[in-house]
């Protein structure tokens, strides 16, 4: 999300400081982009955040850096508190200390756990059922009462599941270890993986596989500039959730890989995963209304097509 973030950014004119520690991150994509300028950090470093903030005048911060699996955090938990929870209050402080009050933060669906209904929407109760969303609904909490005592203002984006890739093939997805279905699906029409297992084929959906709701990586870095359009008005704080309000099937999404790619997708039926939700779907009223948000690429075969041509690319670089 980084990079089509700051793609986007820099798109609209604006200079940007990319702090990443490449513990994930991949210098590669914005190094070499005319107003970017990459250091390489960690955000829980408060003497080097202090010093980027005293060296540069910073209107606000985008925090997208956090550890991500979620199967990871269940037996990991304390890598990710240290991470995703105090490695940002670190970051928070330094913001308070050098007057820099506007803050977007990367949230997630994985903050309301189990939905009793869809399309979620944003004042439903969050009671996620793994340390990753508990990281990230904990540091929800902190910037609302941060706002309180320290007039911090922030947008929450409270994302589904990030797809596709850069339409003009600039940056794409390029995780290690994926675990994200569309580029596994995709690893497999390649050739590069065997097969792609689904799990679970008895949930109750239509076709009995789960269906998330996608949104193109684009669309989430639209997202984040409108919400820094937003805070820079003078609005205040908000939470959004950033969906499509469609939800897909792990099977439409093979059957519409293989007509993208035209080729056959070896499957794996395999039993369900323990804490997979049968359907999370956002409902994205609320970021269209007040942000005027309006996602470009709501289709799961735009973010397909984008993914396969950007892992093209990559194959043959
Ligand atoms: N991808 C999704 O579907 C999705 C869904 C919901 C929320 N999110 C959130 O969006 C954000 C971006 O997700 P992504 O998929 O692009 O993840 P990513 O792992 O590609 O990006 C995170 C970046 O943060 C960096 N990082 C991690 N810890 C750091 C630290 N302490 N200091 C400096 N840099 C650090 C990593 O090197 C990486 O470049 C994350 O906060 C994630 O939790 C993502």
């Amino acid at each position: 999300m980084v990079s089509h973030a700051v793609l986007a950014l820099i798109e609209q004119g604006h200079q940007v400081i990319v702090l990443d520690n490449l513990v994930y991150g991949h210098r590669e994509i914005v190094e070499n982009l005319a107003n970017v300028k990459l250091i390489i950090g960690d955000i829980g470093d408060k003497t080097l955040v202090r010093q980027i903030f005293k060296d540069n005048q910073i209107d606000a911060v985008m925090h997208f850096s956090a550890y991500a699996y979620v199967g990871e955090s269940v037996n990991k938990p304390a890598k990710y508190y240290q991470n995703n929870v105090v490695a940002t209050v670190n970051l928070l402080d330094c913001m308070i200390a050098a007057n820099i009050k506007t803050f977007i933060f990367s949230s997630t669906c994985a903050t309301y756990g189990i939905p009793e209904s869809v399309p979620i929407t944003e004042d439903m109760p969050q009671e996620p059922i793994n340390p990753y969303g508990a990281t990230k609904l904990m540091v929800e909490r902190v910037l609302a009462d941060y706002d309180v005592a320290y007039g911090l203002k922030s947008v929450i984006f409270r994302y589904f599941n990030a797809a596709g890739a850069d339409p003009q093939g600039r940056a794409g997805e390029n995780h290690d270890p994926e675990t994200h279905l569309i580029p596994l699906v995709l690893e497999a029409a390649a050739g590069t993986r065997k097969d792609i297992s689904i799990f679970g084929t008895d949930y109750p959906t239509e076709d009995g596989t789960c269906i998330r709701d996608y949104i193109h990586v684009s669309d989430l870095a639209d997202a984040h500039l409108l919400g820094l359009d937003y805070l820079l008005a003078g609005n205040e704080s908000n939470q959004f959730n950033l969906g499509n309000a469609k939800g897909i099937s792990v099977k439409d999404i093979i059957t519409t890989a293989e007509k993208v790619t035209r080729k056959s997708i070896p499957v794996c039926e395999e039993e369900r995963r323990a804490g997979d939700p049968p359907a999370l779907v956002g409902s994205a009223d609320k970021a269209q209304t007040i942000l005027g948000w309006k996602p470009k690429y709501p289709d799961a075969e735009s973010m397909i097509s984008h993914a396969w041509n950007w892992m093209q690319g990559c194959a043959s670089r």
